[in-house]
């Protein structure tokens, strides 16, 4: 941040760069325990509580404290979940004039289960999110048409995803996507609608069939730019991120080192944070280290959305 611009003037300068996520909203079951569960192994948690959630949600509420105003398109059911979750869209300042209620469905919930190194194994339960259609995102078309970049990520039908992309690439927008959870096939035709793909190393290994270990993550985001995305962001938990960017060349980013607490949406900030960034003039590579500082802070906290830093706190560190 330049020392002359107050946090004010930044995020009125945000707000005029708006930025919109389509994807899911979920409420979160998080159980505490020592271990994840193997396989016919009953074992005891401790402690569990719900909270506000889902990879789309989490997403625009870091926009939205972060840069100071985000839009979202999505689905609940018309329950008191889904009341709970656009409230917690509205307190981060989230424009909520995209979100759809599908009678039919239960809102998305998802059950997030954390051991005691802070690491997650997560069952989603897609709910109203699997009802979200290209219908709902073109009766949406002047969210769309307001914002400057798009952000998406995988827990909505393929079909919507696709159908979200085309249509703000049409609109000369830029495109974001974090492809988790990755499907068993990608559809080939995404590829070309894709500014930036975020994927962790569990999601690049799905989506090009080479392992992200040791340094694999190199031969994998070479992989999805010779699909012809412009800019890969591999995101490495403690090691960092790595970049491979059409414009800036390669370049590893080292994580923060911190004392984790619990990683969930660890990488829905980061893809925040770069989004925000991005907004703000930066190149991808300033993006992407100031994503690192986000989801340092994201780790030492509990849940998701409520691990979110603002703007401030990041720039504090
Ligand atoms: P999650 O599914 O847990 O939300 P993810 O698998 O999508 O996260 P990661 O690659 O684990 O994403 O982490 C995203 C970013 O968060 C990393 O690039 C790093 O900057 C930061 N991060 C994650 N784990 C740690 C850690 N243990 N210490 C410091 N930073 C971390
Ligand atoms: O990325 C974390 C999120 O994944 C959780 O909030 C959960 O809802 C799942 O969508």
């Amino acid at each position: 941040m330049k020392k002359s611009e107050s946090i004010k003037e930044k995020h009125e300068k945000l707000e005029n760069h708006k930025i919109l996520v389509i994807g899911s909203l979920n409420m979160d079951l998080a159980i505490e325990l020592d271990h994840i569960p193997t396989v016919g192994e009953t074992i005891l948690s401790d402690g569990v509580g719900t909270a506000p959630g889902g990879k789309g949600a989490n997403q625009a509420c870091a926009v939205g404290r972060i840069a100071g105003g985000c839009s979202l398109i999505g689905a609940v059911g018309n329950d008191g979940y889904g009341k709970a979750l656009q409230e917690s869209l509205q307190n981060f300042r989230v424009d909520t004039r995209g979100l759809v209620t599908k009678p039919g469905d239960a809102t998305g919930m998802a059950v997030v289960m954390v051991n005691k190194e802070g690491n997650n194994s997560i069952v989603v339960i897609p709910g109203a999110n699997g009802a979200l259609t290209p219908e709902d995102i073109e009766a949406h078309r002047e969210l769309v048409k307001e914002s400057k970049l798009l952000i998406m990520q995988l827990e909505i039908p393929l079909e919507s995803v696709l159908y979200g992309a085309k249509l703000a690439k049409s609109l000369g927008k830029t495109v974001i996507l974090d492809p988790a959870p990755a499907p068993e096939a990608f559809p080939e035709e995404l590829y070309q609608y894709i500014d930036i793909i975020k994927p962790n190393e569990t999601e690049l290994s799905r989506l090009t069939g080479i392992s992200a270990e040791g340094t694999g993550y190199v031969q994998g985001a070479q992989y999805l730019r010779q699909k012809g995305i412009k800019n890969v962001l591999v995101t490495l938990g403690e090691k960092g991120a790595y970049y491979d960017s059409q414009d800036e060349g390669k370049g590893f980013i080292p994580a923060c080192p911190v004392d984790v607490v619990d990683t969930t949406a660890a990488g829905d900030a980061f893809t925040a944070a770069v989004a925000a960034k991005l907004s703000d003039g930066a190149s991808l590579h300033e993006a992407a280290r100031f994503a690192s500082r986000v989801s340092s802070i994201v780790v030492t906290r509990k849940g998701a959305q409520s691990s979110i830093p603002s703007w401030e706190e990041v720039c504090a560190l």
